[in-house]
């Protein structure tokens, strides 16, 4: 989908469904609260949830509508509580989840300021309310489900498959690896594509279409340290770019972003030292 002109018709079409459905950008200071408070002081076990709505078929801004639970009777992690407000409370309510073991990477969201799996983040604790987003500076389609389309396409342009020079081995034959080359890309074939680091990188934020961003990037050094690729210098080639390798200032939220603790800083880091070593 071409969301930059998605994005330039919002302003000049606003009545029309397409461009009502990107008309909001998540930003965690973005929506009105609702003062939709339950009245009183709430019991021990009773928590409110702030949960960012915004539907496309309604004009209204985004707002933060409130949600009060019983703890007693749900499980402990943020996604029961969404299921169970959608089960029981509200069924418009909107989000993506499949797994909810943190495999899928569907659930992440904003949860209190910080960006994590929805499945894998205990409901916070204490009586203060908390507060869930969608992720931050991505388009909303539909209340806590955004559009991943840019992040997908940035994906994809690091041609995330092995690549060969060489001929295919015979039918049946694999390429061999040996532990040590397999063990360099521990830290990286694990990601899952969440996108919590990328819409955590404030580098990201202001360059979304420029920046690869740090999860695209980790992919790419991904493939460049495979020792079966053979296409390692033309990778590297391929992302020396001022925006999309060189916006990246190691300021590291990626890294503590990140629900599989992994550090897609330092991959990027790698890559930049492997083509300064390689004099590209
Ligand atoms: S280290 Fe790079 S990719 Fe990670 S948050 Fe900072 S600028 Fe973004
Ligand atoms: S590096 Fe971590 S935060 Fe980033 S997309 Fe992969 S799993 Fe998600
Ligand atoms: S539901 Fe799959 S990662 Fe949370």
């Amino acid at each position: 989908m071409a969301t930059g002109l998605v994005r330039r018709a919002v302003s000049r079409v606003h009545s029309s469904p397409a461009a009502k459905l990107f008309c909001a950008r998540a930003h965690a200071s973005e929506p009105h609260a609702q003062h939709a408070e339950p009245k009183g002081r709430p019991e021990s076990n009773l928590k409110t949830f702030q949960i960012y709505r915004w539907s496309p078929d309604d004009p209204k801004k985004p707002e933060l509508r409130a949600y009060q639970i019983n703890l007693k009777e749900c499980g402990p992690m943020v996604l029961d509580a969404l299921i169970k407000i959608k089960n029981e409370i509200d069924p418009t309510l909107t989000f993506r989840r499949s797994c909810r073991e943190g495999i899928c990477g569907s659930c992440a969201m904003n949860i209190d300021g910080c960006n994590g799996l929805a499945c894998l983040t205990k409901i916070p604790s204490g009586s203060s309310n908390a507060t869930i987003t969608p992720l931050p500076h991505m388009f909303v389609i539909k209340d806590l489900v955004v559009d991943m389309t840019n992040f997908y396409n940035q994906y994809k342009s690091i041609e995330p498959w092995l690549k060969r020079k060489s001929p295919a081995p015979e039918q049946g034959k694999e390429i061999p690896q040996s532990k040590k080359d397999r063990a360099k890309l521990d830290g990286m074939y694990e990601c899952i594509l969440c996108a919590c680091c990328s819409t955590s990188c404030p580098s990201y934020w202001w360059n979304p279409e420029s920046y690869l961003g740090p999860a695209a990037l980790l992919h790419a050094n991904r493939w460049i340290m495979d020792s079966r690729d053979e296409y390692t210098k033309e990778r590297l080639d391929a992302i020396c770019d001022e925006f999309k390798l060189y916006r990246c200032h190691t300021i590291l939220n990626c890294a503590r972003a990140c629900p599989k603790g992994l550090n897609p800083g330092k991959q990027i880091i790698n890559i930049k030292q492997l083509q300064l070593a390689k004099g590209i």
